[in-house]
């Protein structure tokens, strides 16, 4: 009696290891492509470093690109579709799209990765591939790995985005739920946080933050000398086409210089001050000031994101799209 209890103990524990590893995205590969397309990894790079080379704003596009396609829906393309002229008004043409980019660079990829694999290669693993070899080409190699094997998704809906992805003034608490919800925690939180060390954000989404009571003071977690020349930077009311540094001194390198301004009260994003409000997220700014602890912990983070809400490609469960912005036909 006793071992037959045991045993169905142990098997119970099993399926539940079983179930959580596939929600985790353990359905993820190390070399997914290493038979039906080997030649992914060099397309995927050659392609990235090159329009990189040409443009280095790309790079926060393409890693923002992935972040928000994960958040949403998981990592499944969904940001690529674009919206129909019937009543879908898709992920991308939700609010907090301001300043996504790099949709050419994923279509260019693909069209090439079609050429020599068709209908092989997940639009969402192109986005995953593209977002680590637009950081890594500063490095010269790759910074993180990359598991594949994602499917892409047949929804996008701009009420998803509106609802999923925190707002640029959310605090410390709504950060927490919203990343613990993806199974992301405090850690995480703020490692991937260390992305806004490249990249701009528009005057609109930090006004608030330079005049706090509506007596143009600024809030008071910002540094006074910082506030000063954000003034300079922007009107009243925002023009959308000016948009700052996220990080002051460095916004093109990947660097963990994010880590030492936050540190200084120079954070751009009320989201980003936010981070020194809890003591436990406070602690962890503190250690990412030195670049290879971020770093370290800024890949393994970039992992666990890459495997959110993964579509297996079971019955009704994703598909390889041929073209990244349009779901296949149903047949
Ligand atoms: C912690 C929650 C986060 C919030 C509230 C947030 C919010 C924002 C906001 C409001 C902007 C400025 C958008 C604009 O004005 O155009 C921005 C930019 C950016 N975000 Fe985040 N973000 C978060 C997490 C992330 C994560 C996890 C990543 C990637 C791993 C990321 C990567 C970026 C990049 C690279 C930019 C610059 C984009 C560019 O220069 O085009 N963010 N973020
Ligand atoms: C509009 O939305 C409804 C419900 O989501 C759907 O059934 C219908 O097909 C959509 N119409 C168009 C033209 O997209
Ligand atoms: C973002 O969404 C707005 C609608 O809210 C749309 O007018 C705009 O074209 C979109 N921008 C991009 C780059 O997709
Ligand atoms: C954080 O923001 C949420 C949503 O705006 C709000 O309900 C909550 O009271 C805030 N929490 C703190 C501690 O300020
Ligand atoms: C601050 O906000 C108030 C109320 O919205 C507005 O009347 C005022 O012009 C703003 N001041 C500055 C300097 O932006
Ligand atoms: C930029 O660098 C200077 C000099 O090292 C430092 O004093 C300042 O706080 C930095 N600014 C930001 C926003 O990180």
């Amino acid at each position: 009696m006793r071992l037959v209890n045991l045993n169905f103990v142990f098997v119970s524990l099993l399926v539940l290891i079983e179930v959580v590893s596939v929600c985790n995205g353990r359905v993820l590969s190390p070399a997914f492509y290493r038979r039906s397309c080997p030649q992914i990894g060099r397309i995927v790079r050659s392609i990235t470093w090159s329009k990189v080379a040409a443009n280095p704003t790309l790079a926060a596009k393409l890693l923002r690109l992935h972040y928000h396609d994960c958040f949403v829906r998981g990592c499944d393309a969904s940001i690529l579709i674009d919206s129909t002229s019937g009543n879908n008004t898709a992920e991308k043409d939700a609010i907090p799209n301001r300043s996504i980019g790099g949709y050419d660079v994923i279509d260019e990829i693909k069209t090439k990765l079609e050429e020599e694999c068709p209908d092989i290669v997940s639009c969402a693993d192109i986005v995953a591939l593209a977002a680590r070899d637009a950081i890594s080409y500063q490095f010269g190699r790759p910074m993180w790995q990359v598991l594949t094997g994602r499917k892409d998704g047949r929804v996008s809906l701009a009420t998803e985005a509106s609802r999923d992805l925190p707002s640029g003034n959310a605090n410390f608490t709504t950060l927490q739920q919203q990343f613990a919800g993806l199974g992301l925690n405090i850690i995480d939180l703020v490692a991937l946080s260390g992305a806004h060390t490249i990249g701009v954000a528009h005057c609109a989404v930090f006004q608030r933050r330079l005049n706090a009571t509506g007596k143009g003071d600024a809030d008071p977690s910002l540094d006074p000398e910082y506030a000063q020349f954000l003034r300079t930077q922007c009107t009243t009311p925002p023009n959308p086409a000016v948009a700052v540094a996220l990080d002051a001194n460095s916004s093109v390198a990947f660097d963990s210089h994010y880590f030492v301004g936050l540190s200084h009260n120079k954070g751009l994003l009320r989201s980003d001050a936010a981070l020194l409000t809890d003591p436990r997220s406070a602690r962890v700014v503190k250690s990412f000031q030195g670049f290879h602890d971020f770093m370290a912990n800024f890949g393994l983070s970039m992992k666990k994101m890459g495997a959110i809400g993964v579509k297996k490609g079971a019955r009704d469960d994703g598909e390889i799209r041929k073209n990244c912005r349009v779901v296949n036909a149903a047949n």
